[in-house]
């Protein structure tokens, strides 16, 4: 047996709610077109309601599946055998209290944690999605897998297939910013590169249609098998706290797969009775990619029960297209107009009656500077989690009693650029450099020191700023 009896694919739409057997590669509803959940009849799949059990893994730990941070919460995600499973001891991330950054944001010491998705072995939060993804697809037997990425997913999916050799990686960029590091990654692992005249949503757009034109398998977070691992994030977050839930999980918003996964954390924990009340969540997205924050805070659109006003929505992305904007922020991961997710990040924020805010790339890069003082870094798109909790702190909706924890989605190393110019340009060149506008200060940059080669200079540079 491949798949678990007790698991099965629905549609999200309540007047649909089709259901689809687990082996089944479709990731959308074929009768009404919504987005698909994975669902698991809990009873059937006898899931543990008892943290103690996940917490007795780590003692066995010698064992792949209860080392992988995904895998040794499988019961929560129980829809392969643990046979079929794909790991590659991802998930191995850190809960950081980080008393430093928690000055900036104006929290009480203590109350601030960063959960560094970094440490994941590609480097970002993606492998813990991938991880299922690919699970699945090499349960269907699935020869290639394909993406569209702004860097994270592509360097992810590619270094799952050169791990386990099980498939080969076709992604698709766009040809505007991927951050170098990313780029990398891809090329490196061997990923067959697409690179298209178009930006991400023109590319997300594409790699649907080749998929379904190729029978190709597609991972990204519109395959409902991707949330299922995103999901563990969130029970990591909750094991290092040691099960306490905290009052609010803040976190960057692009293609909006995390927000929607967390939300479907929270649904079956609280089904499950494994927790008892709901953090808030808060989803910030860049203000040069600010489709879920205009339609959220501005036009009011939400889950309604499933009832979505598309009206609203298609009036919105009218309006996209005649103006033909498109996205532009510095922190290029979430340079994202169209979200997929759409949908299921509602459904998530009416369940841990949640907020959504922009942060210009001015506070992104600035929060960026402080978490990397604190000594564990990010790339710009992670750092907007922190500067949206500032935002939300000073407004006075996250109180500074609360417990907050902010997911830093990338590593710091993903996107030197962004870092080297922050630091090193003067000001004036610093939209140029970057690519970007309306930063108008590195507010806290850290600049190198210029000397000339004398023992003497050096030695009274030292004394100057040391
Ligand atoms: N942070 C980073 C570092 C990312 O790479 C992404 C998404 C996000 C946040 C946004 O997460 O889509 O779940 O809302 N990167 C995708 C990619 C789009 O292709 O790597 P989301």
């Amino acid at each position: 047996m491949i798949f678990r009896d007790a698991a099965y694919q629905q549609c999200i739409h309540p007047d649909c709610g089709a259901q689809f057997g687990i082996e089944q590669v479709v990731t959308g509803c074929n009768i009404c077109g919504s987005l698909l959940d994975v669902k698991y009849d809990w009873n059937q799949a006898g899931t543990p309601t008892d943290w103690s059990y996940y917490q007795n893994k780590w003692g066995r730990r010698y064992a792949p599946l209860n080392f992988s941070g995904i895998w040794r919460f499988h019961e929560l995600l129980p829809f392969a055998t643990p046979e079929h499973v794909v790991t590659v001891g991802e998930g191995q991330t850190l809960l950081q209290q980080a008393d430093f950054v928690s000055k900036y944001v104006g929290m009480d010491t203590g109350n601030l944690f960063l959960q560094y998705e970094g440490m994941n072995p590609s480097g970002s939060f993606k492998d813990n999605g991938m991880s299922a993804a690919f699970t699945h697809a090499h349960s269907v037997g699935a020869q290639r897998a394909a993406c569209a990425s702004t860097g994270n997913t592509s360097a992810s999916l590619a270094m799952y297939c050169a791990v386990s050799q099980l498939m080969k990686a076709v992604i698709f960029i766009g040809s505007g910013k991927i951050a170098y590091g990313k780029l990398s990654q891809a090329l490196e692992y061997g990923a067959l590169t697409v690179q298209i005249a178009g930006d991400f949503d023109d590319a997300m757009k594409r790699v649907q249609e080749v998929c379904r034109e190729l029978g190709i398998y597609l991972v990204n977070s519109i395959n409902p098998f991707r949330l299922e691992g995103q999901k563990t994030i969130m029970f990591r977050v909750l094991e290092q706290l040691g099960w306490e839930v905290p009052d609010w999980i803040v976190v960057p918003g692009g293609n909006l797969g995390n927000s929607s996964s967390f939300g479907k954390a929270f649904i079956e924990l609280k089904q499950l009775g494994l927790i008892d009340r709901v953090p808030r969540l808060a989803i910030i997205n860049a203000a040069g990619a600010d489709t879920l924050y205009e339609l959220y805070e501005n036009r009011g659109v939400r889950w309604n029960g499933g009832h979505i006003d598309r009206n609203v929505l298609q009036s919105y992305y009218d309006e996209l297209d005649t103006s033909n904007k498109k996205a532009s922020t510095i922190a290029s991961a979430i340079e994202i107009n169209r979200p997929v997710n759409f949908d299921k990040c509602l459904r998530a924020l009416d369940f841990c009656d949640g907020v959504v805010r922009k942060a210009t790339d001015q506070q992104i890069l600035d929060a960026k500077a402080k978490v990397g003082i604190g000594g564990i870094g990010c790339e710009p798109a992670s750092a907007a989690s922190v500067a949206g909790a500032k935002m939300l702190r000073e407004q006075g909706i996250i109180a500074s009693s609360d417990r907050v924890v902010c997911i830093l989605t990338g590593h710091q190393l993903k996107d030197p650029t962004a870092t080297v110019a922050y630091h090193t340009t003067d000001q004036d060149k610093f939209n140029e450099v970057l690519g970007v506008r309306g930063v108008s200060r590195a507010n806290f940059a850290n600049r190198a020191v210029a000397v000339s080669n004398s023992l003497d200079e050096i030695i009274k540079a030292i004394k100057l700023y040391g």
